[in-house]
């Protein structure tokens, strides 16, 4: 009897409620012809002839185009629709006199016969279709901006890739498991975004950099494979593919060595790759050593679309009597150049005094060339060079009339990384860079740890639980500067899209790398205690990875800004000009919090 009068309440309050039936504009085509539809969306552009009123109507899908004579007994409503108006259309859909091949539904359109303005607009503070719209105007009205295509489909694309992560992970058994946003510090380097406790007082949780130290603790826990979408907070400086919040798809494994976790995550890349832009990447990836990487790119993500490798030179110039060559020998450094094929025309002096400028911002002293032009070496510090330096370098570097070589002499980190962006940056200015190209590869043999002139010790290069290779694990108080760790990056056209390690799982080993950072007994009390404490009671083997979701997403999207992946990011000072966000608060929530406010 109940569920009876139930059924019937709930029949009485359908009937009578407004139910918003909706197609996706695009899914229309000249095949319906003839169908009466239903659509509702925003008037993009609006026309009126003077007779014959055009309203282009965009929803999520796109646009389709309203034709409302003035015969229609709607075309008074319709006189008032403006830009960016919320419509209610109904009417049917015909073939279009003048076809349009640049839209989806460029066949038809649709004959009004009832308009409805369910909303008005104020005028948009700037034109949707138009590119050249100031990036702070965009970000401060990112509502509106968001209704553009690009964006919109760019969102689109990010869910496309969550879903397909999801549905991969989960079909090879591992479990989505949300961690703490209110946490303890983590150790991923960067600093944190600290909240006050208000029942705590003076205490602070910190927002996590990563979930790194909860699924390890899952592991512990059991869980075996754990995966997890996960915000990241980090208060870092900002670049074209860093922002303060950001997203990982973060994984952890237990009982795997470094093969297993990069099997897997390159299949989940290759599942990807197809799923969203149907190109086949074939496994497996290539793997570099990070000193080769160094060595050859200048860089720890190497940008393999093109070539133009750093090559090492430091052989040839043994005897050299050229001062720069000379003194990079004597004082331990390296000599290395790189070759541009058949461009030496290309680079005038002045050219050439503009990438001066250039490599010294990455502390080179200068840029020493030569060009090779008709069988012989000219310009530059051709003078210097002897005849057997001159027959090897036409050898070994295989060079051909109009080339250039670009030298760096000095020491190695200096010589890596002045040429490493040179490299790049010719790569980009002499359209060596086939656009669409997708080069992914994994950097391994990472370096335990790294020099910190800020900190003058060295610190961790992953981070403090990074398990170190096995061969090394005696080096870790003793060698530091040749300890080489069980970590991988997986890199994609000159982007870190990922990276991870197999982590220590011996409490023994884990306090040898602790000494090595040169932590005392109480910082690592205060700050991984209870973490330590949880590695006594039987810790599995365990390593993983986290793929950051927003690079992932730009290359996919080919942008090279991030903020054109993320709905509402922050400006470059990590502040949100659309809700002013981070802002003063009130004295009462200080108050409560117990935090005075001193400036
Ligand atoms: P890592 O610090 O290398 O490792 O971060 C993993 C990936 O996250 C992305 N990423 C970022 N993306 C946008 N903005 C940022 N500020 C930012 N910082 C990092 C990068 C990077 O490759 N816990 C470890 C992972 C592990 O060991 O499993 C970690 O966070 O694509
Ligand atoms: P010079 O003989 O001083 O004209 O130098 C010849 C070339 O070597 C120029 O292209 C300079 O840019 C470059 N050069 C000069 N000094 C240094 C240095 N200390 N390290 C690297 N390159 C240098």
């Amino acid at each position: 009897m109940i569920e009876i009068l139930l059924v019937k309440i709930y029949i009485y309050f359908l009937e009578r409620s407004e139910i918003m039936k909706k197609n996706n504009n695009c899914d229309f085509n000249i095949n319906n012809v003839g169908e009466e539809v239903e659509l509702y969306g925003w008037a993009a552009k609006v026309r009126n002839l003077g007779g014959l009123i055009f309203i282009d109507l965009r929803d999520r899908s796109g646009i389709i185009q309203l034709n409302i004579n003035p015969d229609s007994l709607c075309y008074e409503v319709a006189e008032k629709i403006r830009s960016e108006y919320v419509l209610k259309v109904n009417g049917i859909i015909s073939e279009r006199t003048s076809k349009n091949p640049n839209l989806k539904t460029g066949e038809i359109e649709v004959i009004v016969k009832n308009i409805e303005i369910l909303n008005e607009s104020i005028t948009p503070v700037f034109e949707l279709d138009k590119d050249d719209v100031l990036e702070d105007t965009r970000l401060k009205y990112r509502y509106l901006d968001l209704r553009r295509d690009n964006l919109k489909n760019n969102l689109i694309t990010r869910h496309k890739i969550t879903m397909c992560v999801r549905k991969f992970l989960s079909n090879n058994g591992f479990i989505e498991v949300e961690t703490p946003i209110l946490s303890k510090s983590t150790p991923e380097g960067a600093r944190d975004y600290l909240v006050p406790s208000r029942v705590n007082k003076g205490s602070f949780y910190a927002l996590p950099q990563s979930p790194q130290i909860y699924k390890q603790l899952l592991m512990i826990g059991g869980i075996e494979k754990y995966f997890q979408i996960a915000r990241c907070f980090r208060d870092e400086d900002l670049r074209a593919d860093r922002q303060p919040e950001f997203t990982q798809i973060d994984m952890e494994m237990s009982f795997v060595k470094e093969e297993d976790v990069m099997n897997l995550t390159e299949k989940l890349f290759q599942k990807i790759f197809k799923e969203i832009k149907g190109i086949d990447i074939k496994l497996p990836l290539m793997r570099m050593k990070y000193d080769d990487a160094m060595k050859k790119y200048g860089s720890d993500k190497p940008d393999l679309r093109f070539g133009m490798e750093i090559n090492d030179i430091h052989d040839i110039f043994q005897k050299t009597d050229f001062k720069v060559f000379e003194n990079a020998i004597q004082d331990k450094g390296t000599i290395s150049c790189i070759k541009v094929e058949n461009k030496a025309d290309y680079f005038s002096r002045k050219k050439i005094d503009e990438l001066t400028e250039f490599v010294k911002t990455y502390n080179a002293k200068g840029l020493p060339y030569v060009k090779y032009e008709n069988n012989e070496f000219t310009s530059g510090i051709s003078k210097f060079l002897k005849d057997d330096e001159k027959k090897s370098l036409i050898e070994d570097l295989k060079l051909n009339n109009n080339d250039i070589l670009f030298f760096a002499a000095d020491k190695e980190d200096i010589v890596y990384s002045s040429l490493g962006a040179l490299r790049l940056k010719l790569g980009k200015e002499l359209d060596l860079i086939n656009k669409g190209d997708y080069k992914l590869l994994w950097i391994t043999d990472f370096p335990s740890f790294e020099w910190s002139e800020e900190e003058n010790r060295f610190v961790s290069c992953h981070h403090p639980f990074t398990a170190p290779k096995d061969s090394d694990i005696d080096k870790l108080l003793t060698d530091k500067k040749h300890c080489y760790s069980k970590a991988y990056d997986i890199v994609c056209n000159g982007y870190e899209a990922g990276g991870g390690s197999i982590r220590i799982h011996k409490a023994d080993v884990q306090e040898k790398m602790f000494e090595a950072l040169e932590l005392t007994k109480e910082e690592i009390d205060e700050k991984f205690g209870f973490f330590v404490n949880a590695f006594k009671y039987g810790t599995p083997p365990h390593g993983g990875l986290a793929i950051g979701l927003e690079r992932l997403t730009m290359l996919l999207c080919e942008t090279d800004n991030i903020k054109d992946v993320i709905a509402f990011p922050k400006t470059s000072s990590a502040s949100c000009l659309m809700s002013d966000a981070p802002s003063i608060v009130d004295k009462k929530q200080l108050d409560e919090l117990k935090i005075k406010r001193i400036i």
